[in-house]
């Protein structure tokens, strides 16, 4: 500490009033503005640097002797002022500095609860739907051989059909035969055959799960997408059965007030086939931009299961039991659906841009909330 101690040029009693008020001065301009106590303490009352020592020990060595004791009075006087301030200091709340403490007027960290992904949500009510009238859930893999996704779905090799589904296939399949070739399923169509392989009639299932297509994505195509099939087959199941259940359907996840029309169309795996279309929901029929003026919107596939199928099927079952005749189409005849989830999610929502549901968006997600 280099402190300048101040220079007493006279003893009488004007100029030692002088110097001590300039003394009393100081103490208290330091006392309001120091923020540390005790670097206050060790500054005047330090044992060996203190001010009030130094300058003591300075006014008191060239003081006549006569001075001495008004001066030892003045500096008691000091001493007392300084100590009074330590008190008041140590009395007075603490000052913190903002980084130490706590600031309990400051909005609290909320922790927003999850949510499932709008997909999902539409996945398990359209999953639901179909528990409701006795289906149970199925799933598959997402990587599939080219059996199971195309052949035994009567796509057989280089079938033009094979074109409608363009596909993601994996690397080196080439020395397999063309059956064990693995690719990235295209449709949830393909849990249909394993089901059956593995279970005999009667069969009511429902198989949500993601697909994969070589599609360049726009606003309502992604490469990446999800479906969910349904799968009836019993004895006497006729296309009044996929009519009532599929309009039954529709109404369950559109509003009692949607009709639906079926129009003919193809699936190699399906005959007759059809096209599932609802009375659009935006306009009730009467013609607008969703629909393109014709007041329907067409919303999956459908149709009964092809004889050729059930013969795929019966040929894997007959590798196990020879006399396997579960599947007779002429004992058994069935159903099958596959709809799109994204599409249906886009048109329960009015969402124009499929991107929205795989941008991880927290405004388009929150609105699910
Ligand atoms: N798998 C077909 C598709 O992805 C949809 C479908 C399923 C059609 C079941 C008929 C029966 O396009």
């Amino acid at each position: 500490m280099n402190e300048t101690i101040p220079q007493l040029l006279s003893y009488d009693d004007p100029s030692l009033e002088a110097a001590f008020a300039t003394l009393a001065d100081e103490v208290r301009t330091e006392t309001s503005s120091q923020r540390d106590a005790e670097v206050f303490r060790l500054r005047w009352l330090g044992r060996k640097q203190g001010r009030l020592k130094l300058i003591s020990e300075a006014w008191l060595k060239s003081a006549p002797a006569e001075a001495r004791k008004p001066l030892g009075i003045r500096f008691n006087q000091l001493k007392q002022q300084i100590e009074a301030a330590l008190v008041a200091a140590a009395a007075a709340p603490p000052v913190t500095s903002a980084k130490a403490g706590i600031d309990i007027t400051l909005p609290g960290m909320v922790r927003a609860p999850g949510i499932p992904h709008p997909l999902l949500k539409t996945m398990q009510e359209i999953v639901s739907v179909f528990h409701d009238l006795g289906y149970s859930t199925a799933l598959g893999p997402q990587v599939e051989t080219d059996f199971y996704n195309f052949e035994a779905l009567n796509f057989p090799p280089n079938h033009p059909a094979r074109d409608t589904q363009d596909t993601l296939v994996l690397a080196n399949q080439q020395a397999k035969p063309s059956r064990d070739r693995l690719l990235m399923r295209t449709h949830t169509s393909p849990v249909q055959i394993r089901s059956m392989i593995a279970q005999a009639p009667p069969i009511r299932i429902v198989v949500p799960g993601k697909v994969h297509r070589n599609d360049a994505a726009d606003a309502t195509h992604s490469p990446v997408f999800h479906q969910v099939e349904g799968l009836c087959v019993d004895t006497n199941i006729t296309f009044s059965d996929l009519k009532g259940t599929l309009d039954y359907a529709m109404k369950a996840l559109f509003g009692s007030g949607v009709k639906t029309r079926f129009f003919p169309s193809f699936f190699p795996f399906t005959e007759p086939s059809a096209d599932v279309q609802i009375s659009c929901i935006f306009c009730a029929g009467m013609g607008c931009r969703k629909c393109k003026q014709s007041g329907w919107i067409e919303l999956l596939g459908c149709g009964m299961v092809d004889p050729a199928v059930f013969a795929s099927v019966t040929e894997e079952r007959r590798k196990l039991d020879p006399a396997d005749d579960a599947y007779n189409p002429a004992k058994v005849t069935g159903f099958a659906f596959g709809m799109g989830v994204e599409r249906i999610a886009m048109i329960q929502h009015g969402i124009s841009e499929i991107g929205h549901f795989y941008s991880g968006d927290m405004r388009f997600l929150e609105q699910f909330a």
